[in-house]
């Protein structure tokens, strides 16, 4: 059969395990969606995926038998399970719930899919689909590392809405994201072209938290303090972790952007909500403070709407110190690569650099918004990064370019200094 989306998968042989997540009445699509690519399909499912989507509709969708057990005397006489491993090219496993990923982390054979997995040569891949608790449980994250080590690739998960009501990282990709991810992931070894650049998936397994936007600080029921940040260099910046595989969340202030594809947006209001949200999300491997936090708040917020006095006499306004964000975060314990930003309308260098010193930032990123066309609103920016080695503050510039080019290049800087 000729692949309507080109030689792609055409001949290919592969596996699709589904697990027990609500998740697995979309793996029909996806076994349909492959059969179309003109790859050859066998499906094998666990005890409990066979509560959520029964073997006959996979069976029919496949025309193959669907394996279910490791102990089935009838189905060994036919393909055994060793041999079933060696004829997968692609192990492609779809929903990958937690209790699955723990096994396969633990190396268990405990099953016909995890036997299959422990036998195999072939590439193999997961989409991970659990509720967003479930995900960002540390066993989950470690085990999530840890079958990276072991060679396994995953796509995602998505963010938003869930079955069970949460909303979150943890939703399975859709299976046309899951087509398309799978396409670009055997990519580089289909075509050797050299005009045909690798998709970067150097960020896969990390957690990556960005702020964006500016904050709010309420004055009364219907005033506030806040700034021009626009969000949209935290939006680039969140846009390209997750499409170099990371998974990402995003703590914003108030903006009118949309969600980058697969980022979990938190939206925040006031600089105390957003360092809440940023902590219930730590730890991580990475930490971007892109959002323009408000330094200052009133000390209290009037219950009613601030009446202006009867004569010409001004008004003082009372204002504490918010905490700052990007420096709880750079002092926690357990601390992920910290990235600050500065912006400054003088002495760019003396005062990023002074704050990259006091906050304890691995690295900060600079850039002069009194430039016009760059900076606060614009689409595009000129930075320059700093960062300590040797004792000696080093430098990077990076010329005028649009916020999202930019924010690859950011990100190009920030993956060759990860630990
Ligand atoms: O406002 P300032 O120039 O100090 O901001 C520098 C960096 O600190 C930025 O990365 C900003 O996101 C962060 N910041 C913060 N919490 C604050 C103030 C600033 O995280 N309260």
């Amino acid at each position: 059969m000729v692949s309507p989306l080109g030689p792609g998968l055409a001949g290919t042989r592969i596996l699709l395990g589904i697990s027990a997540g609500i998740a697995a009445y979309k793996s029909a699509h996806l076994a349909r969606l492959l059969k179309k690519t003109g790859a050859e399909v066998r499906v094998v499912m666990t005890e409990g995926a066979q509560a959520f989507i029964t073997p006959l509709t996979l069976q029919a969708l496949t025309g193959e038998p669907v394996r279910t057990s490791l102990l089935d005397p009838e189905a060994e006489a036919g393909m055994g399970h060793i041999e079933l491993a060696k004829w997968a090219d692609i192990i492609l496993i779809a929903p990958a719930t937690a209790d699955l990923m723990a096994r396969l982390a633990h190396g268990h054979a405990d099953d016909l899919l995890t036997t299959l997995c422990l036998a195999t040569e072939a590439r193999c891949l997961m989409a991970p689909a659990m509720n967003q608790a479930m995900w960002r449980h540390p066993a989950t994250l470690a085990n999530a590392d840890r079958l990276g080590e072991l060679g396994w690739t995953l796509l995602g998960p998505d963010a938003g809405d869930q079955a069970c009501g949460d909303v979150g990282l943890g939703r399975m990709l859709e299976p046309e994201a899951i087509l398309a991810q799978l396409l670009s992931e055997l990519e580089p070894t289909r075509d050797e072209s050299p005009e045909v650049m690798p998709l970067q998936r150097d960020l896969a397994g990390r957690r990556v938290v960005i702020t964006a936007g500016p904050t709010r600080e309420a004055l009364d029921p219907v005033r506030y303090l806040s700034n021009h940040s626009s969000g949209k260099m935290g939006y680039a910046l969140a846009a390209v972790c997750a499409e170099r595989g990371a998974s990402v969340s995003l703590v914003s202030g108030p903006v009118t952007l949309t969600t980058p594809p697969g980022v979990e947006r938190i939206d925040v209001t006031s600089a105390t909500e957003m360092l809440a949200a940023v902590e219930s999300r730590m730890p991580c491997d990475l930490f971007i403070g892109c959002a323009a936090v408000a330094d200052y708040r009133a000390a209290s917020i009037g219950e009613h709407k601030l009446k202006k006095a009867n004569d010409d006499s001004g008004l003082t306004l009372e204002l504490v110190r918010n905490p700052d964000i990007v420096a709880t975060v750079a002092g926690r314990e357990d601390r992920p690569f910290t990235v600050g930003f500065a912006a400054e309308t003088q002495t760019l260098e003396a005062h990023a650099g002074s704050k990259l010193e006091r906050k304890r930032l691995d690295l900060i990123v600079a850039n002069d918004v009194s430039r016009e066309g760059i900076g606060f609103g614009s689409d595009d920016n000129a930075v320059t990064l700093l960062w300590k080695a040797h004792d000696q503050t080093q430098r990077h510039s990076l010329p005028v370019q649009p916020k999202a080019a930019l924010a690859g290049a950011i990100i190009d800087h920030i993956v060759s200094r990860l630990p």
